[in-house]
């Protein structure tokens, strides 16, 4: 299936949920108010590859990324690792709640899918 209708009705706060997209993991992430504002206050010079939390979450409340671990591929682990995001346990890559990485060997952020919101809906693809 090219596109995934998902229900953000179904997904509390705090959650990160997995999906599957075009047979790749896909994360969606109902962050928390503090989530936010941590990552809305992170210095873009603090990052590896910098990309201003605005940019990744066009609505602030939902994080969409596709779960596979831009060093070699492994699927990460939600809510774990030093910076409150997601965990590679293969080679230790460390992403923020804005799958952004922080630590570890991986070069780049979580990729984000092309996604709209249409009313409680988000269509991803
Ligand atoms: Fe994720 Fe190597 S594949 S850290």
């Amino acid at each position: 299936l090219a596109k995934i209708e998902v229900n953000l009705a179904e997904i509390p706060e705090g959650k990160s949920v997995t999906f599957k997209w075009r047979g790749k993991p896909l994360f969606i992430r109902h962050r928390t108010a503090a989530e936010i504002s941590t990552e809305k206050a992170v210095p873009l010079d603090e990052l590896r590859d910098p990309e201003p939390d605005e940019k990744r979450a066009t609505n602030p409340e939902w994080l969409v990324v596709i779960g596979v671990c831009t060093h070699l591929g492994c699927v990460p682990i939600a809510n774990a690792g030093d910076f409150g995001g997601y965990y590679c346990p293969c080679h230790g890559s460390h992403y923020d709640a804005s799958g952004r990485i922080r630590k570890g060997p991986a070069p780049l952020n979580l990729e984000i899918p092309p996604y709209d919101f249409v009313g409680d809906l988000l269509v991803v693809g």
